[in-house]
């Protein structure tokens, strides 16, 4: 892996180990990509204060995400299907995150099940919820992540109607997935991946299958989700999740000060500012831009954190600046598993942990929470 030297590399890597269908379902966003560029070209256009002369010997980055030390500000964002990535996908980035001493999260949508996950890693992680119309089904899902000792649940409240990803219609993305001619010839440029995958426990949705009406047999994710999410979800919904969550929650997915102000409101610990990886309403803001005015109203009352565009650990270092408190990653990870499994998400987070401790240096601050705009050039 020595000629790995940045996130890019590895989506390289993944671009050629991985079929087509599955590539795409992580790259891409929905219709014209506009949210999906914006997160990326707006991080990136904002610009640092380089500052020289500081003794930046006792750089340290570590910090605390919702009570609990951390490594570095970051956490490994919920993804569907990361198992389809590469077997076992949801294992292998679990033991990366914890190894580096950073919070995974396990996405409803993923491979492996709750159950999968806790069998094979050290210490608790973070569970993902989508609510579905089967609210018998939402209450049992809860109380496995409860039986599991997962240490947050991040109720993700931006994907209730799904937005149109036109490469997986395109490419046929279907769960499990299927055999045809003309995936048959793209597997079999990619005899490394169907062998870890037909390896892994599972190739469809490990916490609904056998749990959930109509999950033998998804093929078209988008119109299954139609079918089964409940877009009736609202605000006084919050409650009921409380109620049988008695730990953190975490709301992922807001964009808007309006909501962030309800999610205050809501007691939820902590919100995500993002717009699903511009993989939902496309033409929203990008997520930096949306993040300086919820931190305002609503930053002294729940942690902030941030995802959409992280790329690098400038981006970590901008996202910081802006006032959130940690980030989570989802593409960034999901190159370096794509790419090589397990090792390839510890490279992702190496290159993340190293760039960020060198920006800090060049703008001359040792620790996280000197970081604010004073690093900014604006
Ligand atoms: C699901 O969360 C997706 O963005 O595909």
């Amino acid at each position: 892996m020595k000629h790995i030297t940045c996130i890019e590399d590895l989506r390289q890597v993944h671009k050629r180990k991985v079929p087509k269908a599955f590539f795409d379902y992580a790259d891409r966003g929905s219709y014209s990509e506009d949210t999906l560029r914006a997160n990326v070209d707006d991080l990136q256009a904002i610009k640092f204060r380089q500052r020289v002369l500081v003794d930046v010997s006792k750089r340290d980055l570590s910090t605390t995400i919702l009570g609990e030390p951390a490594a570095m500000p970051l956490i490994l964002a919920p993804v569907g299907l990361t198992g389809m990535q590469y077997g076992d996908g949801e294992i292998h980035a679990c033991r990366a995150a914890q190894a580096a001493g950073i919070p995974y999260t396990l996405s409803t949508m993923s491979c492996c099940s709750i159950e999968d996950v806790a069998a094979n890693v050290d210490k608790p992680f973070w569970f993902q919820l989508y609510v579905m119309k089967d609210r018998g089904f939402i209450k049992a899902l809860i109380e496995r992540a409860i039986a599991a000792k997962c240490s947050a649940l991040v109720l993700t409240v931006d994907l209730q109607v799904i937005g149109q990803r036109h490469a997986d219609i395109k490419n046929g993305m279907t769960v499990p997935p299927e055999w045809s001619l003309s995936k048959l010839v793209d597997f079999a440029s990619k005899p490394a991946w169907v062998a870890g995958v037909l390896r892994g426990k599972r190739r469809t949705f490990g916490n609904l299958v056998g749990h959930l009406k109509g999950t033998d047999d998804i093929t078209a994710l988008g119109t299954w989700i139609a079918t089964q999410f409940d877009t009736s979800l609202n605000w006084n919904d919050i409650a009921w999740i409380r109620s049988i969550w008695p730990g953190q929650l975490i709301l992922k997915g807001i964009l808007d000060v309006e909501d962030a102000e309800e999610a205050a409101r809501t007691g939820a610990e902590a919100l995500v500012v993002s717009n699903h990886g511009g993989r939902q309403l496309d033409g929203a803001p990008s997520s930096i831009e949306a993040l300086p005015e919820i931190v305002d109203a609503i930053g002294a009352q729940m942690e902030i954190m941030f995802d959409g565009g992280i790329r690098s650990g400038q981006d970590v270092m901008r996202a910081l600046a802006l006032g959130a408190k940690s980030c989570m990653i989802g593409r960034a990870y999901i190159h370096g598993l794509g790419a090589f499994g397990g090792p390839g998400v510890d490279k992702a987070l190496d290159i993340l942990r190293n760039e960020l401790s060198v920006t800090m240096g060049l703008c001359g601050v040792n620790t996280i929470a000197e970081i604010d705009d004073h690093v900014l050039a604006i």
